[in-house]
């Protein structure tokens, strides 16, 4: 069955603004749980803007389904990591001035680099997932380090969903894209995740390929919960989500 990891980074966005000591992340959490979330994902970036080192201890100990933590690949977040143990950690590129991870990772170019991350989060217990753009060559890669999910980049797919349509050929040359990469990770023996940019719209082309594992969705499911709660944004997804994966 396709699952939802629901990313609640921007619980902790609206926290840090004020510095308070809510809205908790780890109601957030319950709450997406309760609704039907498969897994639970904070990205704990270098800078700290949203989520702290604490909410991941946290989070460990409150979460009843699975805890994704998407991190760089520096040797003081991979520390965090081994020590906290997420049941997955999600390896993404990370500059200080983005406003959202920009872009999948060049695994083939530092493959040494990647390896040796992954076989330290593997040896801790965690599984390892690769954030790549839907490139099969990056695909490859990631099978050759040994990791065990790949997360295809969806940022464009979802731009092109946006500003040119479903019928376009700018969207379905990326969901093309989509589809080889996605079909190489499988015949590598990779579990398929995707996220970045999806929401209640664009969901719907993306949930028909087959084998994908979960999606990752932040920001649109926030942004809904906003005005009508977070237990109703997430189950309005999971819905969309059961009913667009059936027509695959
Ligand atoms: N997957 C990864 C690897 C990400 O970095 C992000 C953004 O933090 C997401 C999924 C969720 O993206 P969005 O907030 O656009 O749904």
């Amino acid at each position: 069955m396709l699952k939802l990891g629901v990313n609640i980074d921007h619980i902790a966005t609206i926290r840090q603004a004020r510095k308070e000591n809510f809205p908790s992340v780890v109601e957030a959490a319950a709450l997406c749980e309760k609704a039907g979330a498969q897994g639970i994902t904070v990205h704990l970036r270098e800078d700290r803007r949203h989520i702290q080192d604490r909410d991941i201890y946290d989070l460990r100990k409150s979460i009843r389904t699975k805890l994704n933590l998407e991190m760089a690949a520096e040797d003081e977040i991979i520390n965090i990591a081994v020590d906290a143990k997420p049941d997955f950690v999600c390896l993404v590129p990370e500059k200080r001035q983005e406003l959202t991870t920009e872009g999948g990772l060049n695994v083939l170019g530092s493959q040494k680099k990647f390896a040796m991350a992954v076989e330290k989060l593997k040896r801790a217990g965690i599984k390892v997932s690769m954030f790549i753009d839907p490139d099969i060559e990056q695909v490859e890669a990631c099978s050759k380090i040994s990791a065990d999910c790949i997360e295809l980049h969806t940022g464009k797919y979802a731009a092109a969903y946006k500003n040119f349509g479903k019928n376009s050929k700018e969207f379905q040359d990326e969901f093309g894209d989509i589809i080889n990469a996605s079909n190489r990770a499988i015949a590598k023996g990779l579990i398929l995740n995707a996220g970045h940019g999806l929401d209640y719209d664009n969901i719907e082309e993306i949930c028909k390929i087959e084998k994908m594992n979960e999606f990752n969705i932040g920001f649109s499911i926030i942004a809904r919960a906003v005005f009508c709660g977070l237990e109703q944004a997430v189950s309005e997804m999971k819905e969309l989500m059961a009913k667009y994966s059936q027509l695959g």
